[in-house]
């Protein structure tokens, strides 16, 4: 494409738009399974008035919108009172869960050469790891270690204690990770860590906004966040079960020092007058700033609790739903709504095409072949007909299993 020599008019340019879109992922029918979290639509209409209050603003300079910092520091308040930091605890927003990782990488990998003189920085992370882990790996020029998975696919202990050398900067474990919903053993991990000095991750990205409700709602959760005394950074994604507009993280440290000392960049050397930033952008977008602290003031407590509700909701009968398949089950114990399922029976990829074919956009995974689901509150609405449509793929493709087998 060029760009055109006379201006298109607004409205045929819109309504190109809108018929671009319409090969997009039915995301609004809760027919997708990650990407967006869908909250219903009273909270849509209230993203879109936050995001438009703050278009045009500019997160750079926090001292021109005194209005868009104080939101920061609020989103960065209330998510470090739901994940139990300390009073000493200091964070900022990023633009998601990939740049929060890489900060927290980044700050480790400073504070392991400062502390512990560490100039050939590792970082150990279970294989289930985000692959943010693997790039902010690349990025700063650290080894990634990738630790072994037990059979309950959670980061394997002795395995983890073996691999930590002398030049280890930092150890990680999720909560939960994307592939099984599983959460890592965070108080062992990050001890193994916390005896030698070493920093220690939890990536809530997943679980930072609905693991805390989900606790409430008296489901079991495995400990991960700062009430862990080893965790020194951790991760929430509020675009993830913040159901914030994408483009809002946060990232904690238990020391607000080391967030100025380690994370935070200062440059006085240049006739622009003094710059500074807490993450990788330059220039940030207001709006996500704004949309995240508008959610979470509007949710509240009670809000964010009736939609872990729903999510739970539409997990038992999902997951009962596929136990009641022949063959099929859940793979090890998540424990929210992210998860893989397989079948020891048919080929779970063909019922995936199959899936495809009514609507579904199911994800697919590897290591065992699996397809995966993330389940938002929007999903327990349309819980029964996932079911009866998965029930009737496996079927179909049960039968035509047969069929080839009478013809081959
Ligand atoms: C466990 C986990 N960590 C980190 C991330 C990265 O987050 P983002 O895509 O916002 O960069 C994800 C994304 O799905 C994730 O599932």
């Amino acid at each position: 494409m060029e760009l055109p020599k006379r201006g298109i008019d607004k409205a045929e340019l819109l309504a190109d738009m809108r018929e671009r879109k319409q090969q997009d992922a039915d995301w609004r029918g809760a027919r997708t399974f990650s990407l967006i979290y869908p909250a219903g639509p009273e909270v849509d209409a209230l993203l879109e008035e936050a995001n438009g209050l703050y278009l045009y603003e500019n997160a750079l300079n926090p001292l021109r919108f005194p209005s868009l910092r104080q939101m920061e520091v609020d989103v960065v308040g209330m998510t470090g009172a739901l994940l139990h930091a300390p009073e000493s605890a200091g964070g900022c927003m990023t633009s998601g869960g990939t740049e929060s990782i890489i900060m927290a990488v980044k700050a480790a990998r400073e504070r392991a050469r400062a502390e512990r003189g560490v100039e050939r920085p590792q970082l150990l992370a279970p294989v289930t790891a985000h692959p943010a882990f693997a790039k902010a790996a690349a990025y700063l020029g650290l080894e990634l270690v990738q630790i072994p998975i037990d059979a309950d696919h959670r980061a394997d202990l002795r395995a983890a204690e073996s691999l930590i050398t002398d030049q280890t900067a930092l150890v990680m474990g999720s909560a939960p990770n994307y592939p099984f919903g599983t959460v890592d053993p965070i108080p062992e991990l990050s001890a193994l860590a916390h005896e030698r000095g070493i920093s220690f991750h939890t990536d809530a990205c997943l679980g930072g906004f609905l693991l805390p409700f989900w606790e409430r709602l008296g489901e079991p959760v495995p400990p991960f966040d700062f009430r862990v005394p080893g965790v020194t950074t951790l991760s929430a994604d509020v675009h993830k079960y913040g159901y914030a507009t994408k483009g809002a993280s946060v990232v904690l440290h238990r020391e607000q020092a080391h967030l100025d000392q380690y994370q935070r960049f200062l440059y006085s050397d240049w006739p622009g007058g003094l710059y500074f930033s807490y993450a990788m952008a330059g220039a940030r977008p207001a709006a996500p700033i704004a949309a995240a602290w508008a959610v979470m003031r509007f949710l509240g407590e009670e809000g964010y609790l009736e939609l872990a509700q729903k999510i739970r909701a539409a997990r038992n009968e999902i997951q009962a739903g596929i136990r009641s398949i022949p063959g099929m089950h859940v793979i090890g114990e998540p424990v929210m709504g992210v998860f893989a399922f397989a079948s020891s029976r048919d080929d779970i990829f063909a019922i995936g095409d199959v899936m495809d074919d009514r609507g579904w956009c199911v994800d697919r995974q590897h290591g065992p072949d699996a397809l995966h689901v993330m389940l938002s509150p929007e999903h327990a609405g349309v819980a029964a007909e996932f079911v009866a449509d998965l029930r009737a793929a496996a079927e179909s493709h049960g039968e035509s299993r047969g069929v080839q087998a009478r013809y081959s």
